[in-house]
């Protein structure tokens, strides 16, 4: 659904060429390090921002070429969380969350009551209804930015740093609501994230964007189990390697360094990589599930060893070999 994207700001390319296919349903990490273009590359989805080339498709609609009046129609797809939660600090959580109700369809106080209410509900938040944003937790904030990214029944949710300024405890509470909405919903997502944790149990499929390329998109395993240096030191937050603090050192000298270390490393761990998180109990089967297998066997020829392995061990021993996921 995107091709040939490439974007610059003047004489600044941001990135080029970016081409991928956000599986349906399924739930997708995109990596990189800071100012590499994640929050362009989602304002882009969308059409906030328009870049040079290429096409971004969403039924029928390029949100890069096609007229205002078709974009505008095709947003309504979307669900976005912002960096920031981008709530209004003078309305109450409830009416933030209705915004997009109220602004985009012609629904009825008593409907837009309901289905707000079971938005917070299914967040969390519950009761809260009265707060204003600035009387409640950064966590409750996301999870508020949450429930406003899901009241237009969305196809395609995108998240930008869900986790940026939560604790160890509530990146996993959030990482499980993010499956169980995924279950529930069954739509298309995309997480922009650092959190290592978070790329590691969450997506069915992780990209990374680096230097202005997309380096990677592909199956979890794919990415977790990389040798590619700059994969693996982004995945395993080494210093070494060649994203350095500039975000641009010297390549050449320290690729070689890095790809030996993630070598060495896959080696003393075997080909095991964390279980995904699975819906909490009583939730759907995840929808996506079985097309994401289905997808990963056509691939899995092509895969490396090492991919290949994770993912055989996973469906020989699907709750990972002890831990259930299921926390
Ligand atoms: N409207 C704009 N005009 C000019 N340059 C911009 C604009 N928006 C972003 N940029 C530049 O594009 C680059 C990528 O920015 P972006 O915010 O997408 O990075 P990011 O990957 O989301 O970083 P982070 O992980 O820190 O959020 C930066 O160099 C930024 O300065
Ligand atoms: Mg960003």
């Amino acid at each position: 659904m995107v091709e040939g994207l490439t974007k610059a700001f003047g004489p600044q390319t941001i990135w080029r060429d970016v081409t991928l296919t956000l599986p349906p349903g399924e739930v997708s990490v995109l990596l990189g390090p800071s100012g590499t273009g994640k929050t362009v590359f989602l304002k882009s989805l969308i059409g906030l921002l328009k870049p040079e080339t290429g096409r971004v498709m969403i039924d029928g609609v390029d949100m890069v070429n096609d007229p205002d009046r078709k974009v505008y129609e095709a947003r309504k797809k979307f669900g976005l969380m912002f960096q920031d939660g981008a709530l209004f600090g003078s309305m109450n959580l409830f009416d933030n969350i209705a915004f997009p109700l109220r602004e985009h369809t012609r629904k009825k106080e008593p409907e837009i009551r309901r289905i707000v209410m079971e938005r917070m509900e299914m967040v969390g938040l519950g009761g809260a209804e009265r707060k204003l944003p600035g009387q409640i937790s950064g966590g409750m904030r996301k999870r508020a930015g949450l429930a406003r990214a899901l009241v237009l029944d969305p196809k395609i949710i995108l998240c930008d740093e869900p986790d940026s300024g939560l604790d160890p405890v509530r990146t996993a509470y959030l990482s499980q609501l993010l499956i169980d909405v995924n279950a529930r919903i069954d739509a298309t997502m995309l997480i922009v994230t650092h959190n290592i944790e978070i790329a590691a149990t969450v997506p069915d499929n992780i990209g990374m964007l680096f230097r202005r390329d997309l380096v990677a998109f592909g199956p979890r395993e794919l990415l977790l189990t990389s040798e590619e240096p700059v994969v693996a030191q982004f995945l395993h937050g080494n210093r070494h390697g060649p994203i350095g603090m500039s975000e641009e050192k010297d390549a050449a000298t320290l690729a070689a360094e890095a790809e030996a270390e993630a070598r060495d490393r896959t080696r003393k761990r075997g080909f095991e990589i964390p279980p995904q998180l699975r819906p909490t109990e009583g939730m759907p089967v995840r929808q996506a599930e079985q097309r994401h297998a289905a997808r990963v066997d056509q691939l899995m020829p092509r895969l490396p060893y090492a991919a290949q392995q994770a993912i055989l061990a996973h469906r020989n021993h699907p709750m990972g070999g002890g831990a259930d996921g299921r926390s």
